[in-house]
Formats: C-alpha cells, structure tokens, sequence
C-alpha cells in the first residue's frame, strides 16, 4: 500500500463507515483511485462459465450497489466485477445505522436490506459503461414490500439482463426479512425456473448465478447443489455474509446483521469444499469470504473455486490490494507448476472436508 493510500484510509476510518464508503464511491468517480488496470497473464487469464476474464479476481456484490463507479471499479485491477444488489423498485433499505466496522477483527456487519436506485437507473448505467475486457454482472434482489418476491428477481433480469455480462440470483442476504427462505426446495426450484425463462428470452443467454448463505447444512447444500444442477444455472456463488458470530473481539460484534471479512474465510471455504462436492465439477464455482491475501484466493481456487470475489478486505487494504492478490496468485500458481487457473481447482479439497 502506497503512503497516500494509506493515509486516505486512515482518513476514512475516522468516518462512519457508510459515509466513508460513500466518500470511496465518490473518490473513484473523480479518477482518485488507483487505476492500472486488470494485472493478467496466460497462468491468470481464465474462462468463467463461458466469460473470459483477464484475471480471476472479482469484486463481490453490494461494493457499487448502483453501479455508480463502474468506469474506474473496470481499471482498478480486477478481472470482473459484480454490481448490484438492484431490485425492481427503488428502495431505502434499513434505518441507519446499518454498517459496521469491526476494525480487531478484519471485519464488517452490514443490515443494508437492499438499499438501492431500482432497476431502471442501474439498467441505465449498465448500457452506458465503458467496453473493455472486464465482464461485469449483476446482482438480483427483491423488494422489501413486493407481493412476489420470487417474480422480482426475474423482473430485474428481464430490465437489466440485456446489459449485463452476468447475473446472480441472492437468495442469500440476512437482511431482508424471510429472503432466506427462498433457498428452500420448492420455493427455490420456481424461482429459478422464472429466471431461466426470462433468460430464454434475452437477446444473449447471459451466464446465472446462484449466491447462497454460509449457513447451511450438509443436507440444505446438497438439495441446493441438485436443484442447481437439475435448473440449469451456470454457477455458484459460495458465500454471502454470516449470521454467526464466533470468535470476534470488536464491540460492534452484538450488531444485527451479515458479518464479512477475516471471520468468515473458514466457514465460507468449506461450504465452498463441500459444494464442490456435491457439484462435481459439472457446473463452475466462485467463492467469495473473508479473502484477504493470494494464499486464500489461492486457497478457494484449490477448494473447488473457478473464480473468487472479495469486498471486506478492501475496507482495511484499499483497492490496491487486488492488484496485489492478482500478482501474487500468479507466482503461487508458477510455484506450484500450474500453467492455467482450472489446472489448480479443488486440488486440496479433501483438506476443508
Ligand atoms: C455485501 N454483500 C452482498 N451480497 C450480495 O449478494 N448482494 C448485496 O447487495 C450485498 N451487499 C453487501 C453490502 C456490504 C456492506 C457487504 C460488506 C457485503 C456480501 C458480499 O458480496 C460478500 O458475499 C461478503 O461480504 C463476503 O465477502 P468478503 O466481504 O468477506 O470479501
């Protein structure tokens, strides 16, 4: 981390943490952020569910909620990127305060509850974003007060799905009342099945997502995994934020809410194992939690990962750190003689099982 970088976050931090993260946004808009572009090589480059990305570290969902930096989130160094969450109608989400930082633990708790622009003004950025070679999806959400959750989700995809790279359906956040719900048997097998109809209907068949919860049992994966497959959905994001609390020391730690960051790598990493389990390689993997340094993207990537995403360690990091994970995983990948990122996948599964 540069010197002005570090103090610009040292700044920030002295901020509540919504109005820095706010600030961040604002930052990037004004070209302030470090822009030097995806790091790739032939080892990093990858192809995700038919997408090709430059390298294979993504920002995870809920960073640039209404798509607002995607100029500069393009040439900050990650190989795609996720925006979003947006719901059909715009929405305010939760009384603030509803983000916080749990600076002992590496970590954040956020209750957000979808708080967005709506899918026409996100759909809106999306047609209009620069074209260069870094895929960028969308995460779907669900209004707080619809009457059809399930039918939101394939809503937005239909507005935005023609301007998007990819999209995820989050079935996963803690933070909207009963969401959650949705990864049941039945209600997720309807979901999925509108989303993939709208697709059908798109004028390119965008790659789906499916993001899950870190709290899920063996059983619940296992279901997941099946309808997965059996609905034809291009991938899996494993995981969102937790609702457990284990381990912390930060005073922020009794907060309602998802926890991101540090905490959650292990617990997010087996899931992802055991996901790859059950999935077999059929269908492509992205893990996302807690990943801080290239030993853990690393370590996702040999876990059953195709790709990994990261937002928490940006809060204590700053954006340079992606480019760093990206370098760094290269010679990780060089060390251990693998010449492409697929070469290295679930390849110490059997150790987070
Ligand atoms: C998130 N995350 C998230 N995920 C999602 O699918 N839709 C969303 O709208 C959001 N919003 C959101 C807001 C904030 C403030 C945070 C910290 C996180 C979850 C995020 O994409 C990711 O899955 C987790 O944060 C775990 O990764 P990290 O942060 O530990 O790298």
């Amino acid at each position: 981390m540069k010197l002005a970088e570090r103090l610009a976050l040292a700044a920030l931090h002295r901020l509540d943490p919504e109005r820095a993260h706010g600030l961040s946004l604002a930052a990037l808009r004004m070209g302030l952020a470090p822009a030097p572009g995806p790091y790739t090589t032939a080892r990093l480059a990858t192809s995700l569910a038919g997408m090709a990305l430059p390298n294979p570290v993504g920002l995870a969902a809920g960073f640039d909620k209404n798509a607002e930096s995607l100029p500069a989130l393009m040439a900050a160094g990650f190989g795609w990127l996720e925006v979003g969450a947006a719901t059909p109608l715009p929405q305010p989400g939760n009384p603030k305060p509803r983000l916080f930082r749990l600076t002992k633990d590496h970590a954040a708790i956020n209750r957000f509850g979808f708080n967005n622009q709506g899918m026409e003004a996100i759909a809106g950025r999306l047609a209009t974003r620069p074209p260069t070679g870094v895929p960028v999806g969308l995460n779907l959400g669900a209004n707080k007060t619809s009457a059809d959750r399930a039918q939101d989700f394939a809503r937005v995809l239909a507005r935005c799905g023609p301007f998007a790279d990819f999209a995820t359906v989050n079935v996963s956040s803690p933070n909207t009342e009963k969401l959650r719900d949705l990864q049941g048997p039945a209600a997720l097998t309807t979901l999925l099945a509108g989303v993939m109809e709208v697709r059908e209907q798109l004028p390119v068949q965008i790659p789906i997502f499916l993001k899950i919860a870190p709290d899920l049992s063996p059983d619940d994966l296992a279901q997941i995994a099946e309808i997965a497959l059996a609905s034809g959905l291009s991938g899996i994001i494993a995981t969102n934020t937790t609702l457990a609390r284990d381990g912390l020391q930060s005073r922020h730690k009794v907060e309602s809410g998802g926890l991101s960051g540090a905490p959650l790598f292990e617990k997010s990493t087996r899931i992802l194992a055991q996901l790859s389990q059950f999935t077999n390689g059929k269908i492509p993997l992205i893990g996302v939690g807690g990943i801080t340094t290239a030993e853990q993207a690393y370590a996702k990537i040999q876990a059953g990962a195709a790709a990994v995403q990261l937002y928490t360690a940006m809060v204590y990091h700053g954006l340079s750190l992606v480019s760093k994970i990206a370098r760094e995983l290269d010679a990780l990948l060089e060390r251990d003689g693998h010449t492409t990122i697929t070469a290295a996948i679930g390849t110490k599964r059997d150790l987070w099982l």
